[in-house]
């Protein structure tokens, strides 16, 4: 889901970030679909237990994660991405609304075809079940040893670059990529969570993230932050006249949005920022005219601002320019 709280960054208005990158690859036969998923939905923790013992070397695949509302409207775009893809390169999990089935009449895509997770929830924008849903997409994939690098997307993001560049840029880095900084306005972070979470190991960053294998598996392993973010990282609900008094209590809790903060934080705490490229490969535009509140979710593109030329003007942006973390904090340095 794209809908994510602006990270202020910087004093100027709220310019970048990340939304769309870039990933694809192609099509298995139907049959091999099918059997596929079928494997998939007995996960037993049994098996999770002993994936990483598992000792894989064929050829490795990327892993699609489609964070989705209900269907995909750019599933086209995507089909034209996997079409030139090696089946044996990549796999996809879609978690969508419970129920949902993506099939000849939900999905202009046969890739996308039998691909939902058969235990996805019902999520929340701002609440930890958007970071469960993740977690149960990472779950899935890391059932099969192939899936290497795991990158999670939204239902608005589209690929920028083809299927081989993608590959060949994932697979080259033995880095996870996750945007992750101190907030220099942070108010998010929930006393309460100390001293599990200490305030110390508090970090921000974008939701759209892509891991290597290991740190997939830490995610999916964590026990002990999660029920924490679960109980105290949560959104502070809007006031509500029918609810009185109890809105006093509600408006105090702290505005958390779980998705920005979970994987960054279990990171930060499990020592690995050592082995993460801090910026997302997902680019956003937050710098919309509007203030407050209005700022809650970045830029839609539409069939107007994402044409040929558009698309190309964000290929050459440096992203360099983007990522300058100093002592931990995210500055933006170059004025585009
Ligand atoms: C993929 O994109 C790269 C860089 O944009 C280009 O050099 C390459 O020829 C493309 N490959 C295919 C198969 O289209
Ligand atoms: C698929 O993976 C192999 C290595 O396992 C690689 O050589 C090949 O270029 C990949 N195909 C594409 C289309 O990226
Ligand atoms: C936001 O940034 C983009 C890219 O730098 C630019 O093209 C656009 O005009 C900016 N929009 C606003 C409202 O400032």
């Amino acid at each position: 889901m794209t809908k994510k709280a602006a990270p202020k960054v910087g004093r100027h208005v709220l310019w970048f970030s990340w939304k769309l990158v870039t990933f694809f690859c192609i099509a298995f036969s139907l049959v091999a679909l099918f059997r596929l998923h079928l494997r998939y939905d007995i996960s037993s923790s049994a098996v999770s237990r002993t994936r990483s013992r598992i000792h894989y070397d064929g050829p490795a695949k990327i892993a699609f994660l489609f964070l989705a509302r209900r269907e995909l409207p750019l599933d086209f775009l995507w089909g034209s991405f996997f079409e030139i893809a090696d089946v044996e390169n990549f796999s996809i999990f879609i978690h969508s609304a419970p129920g949902f089935v993506f099939d000849e009449l939900t999905t202009r895509s046969k890739f996308f075809y039998g691909r939902q997770l058969s235990n996805s929830i019902q999520v929340a924008w701002g609440e930890s079940s958007m970071i469960a849903a993740e977690r149960l997409l990472l779950e899935a994939a890391l059932e099969d040893p192939a899936n290497q690098r795991f990158v999670l997307l939204s239902d608005s993001c589209v690929p920028i670059y083809n299927f081989s560049y993608v590959y060949k840029y994932l697979m080259a880095s033995p880095r996870s990529f996750v945007d992750s900084f101190l907030d220099r306005k942070e108010s998010r972070y929930n006393p309460k969570m100390s001293p599990t979470i200490p305030k110390g190991k508090w970090r921000k960053g974008s939701q759209w993230i892509t891991l290597i294998r290991r740190h997939a598996e830490v995610i999916v392993d964590d026990e002990i932050i999660f029920p924490v973010f679960k109980k105290f990282c949560k959104r502070r609900p809007a006031l509500d006249a029918r609810k009185g008094k109890m809105n006093m209590k509600l408006q105090k809790q702290h505005n958390c949005i779980p998705d920005e903060h979970y994987v960054q934080t279990l990171l930060a705490m499990s020592e690995l920022e050592g082995e993460l490229e801090r910026r997302t490969l997902t680019y956003t535009q937050w710098n919309l005219s509007t203030t407050g509140n209005q700022n809650w979710h970045p830029l839609t593109f539409s069939y107007a601002n994402a044409g040929p030329q558009q698309i190309k003007e964000i290929k050459v942006v440096d992203f360099s320019c983007f990522y300058i973390v100093k002592d931990g904090y995210q500055d933006e340095y170059c004025d585009i």
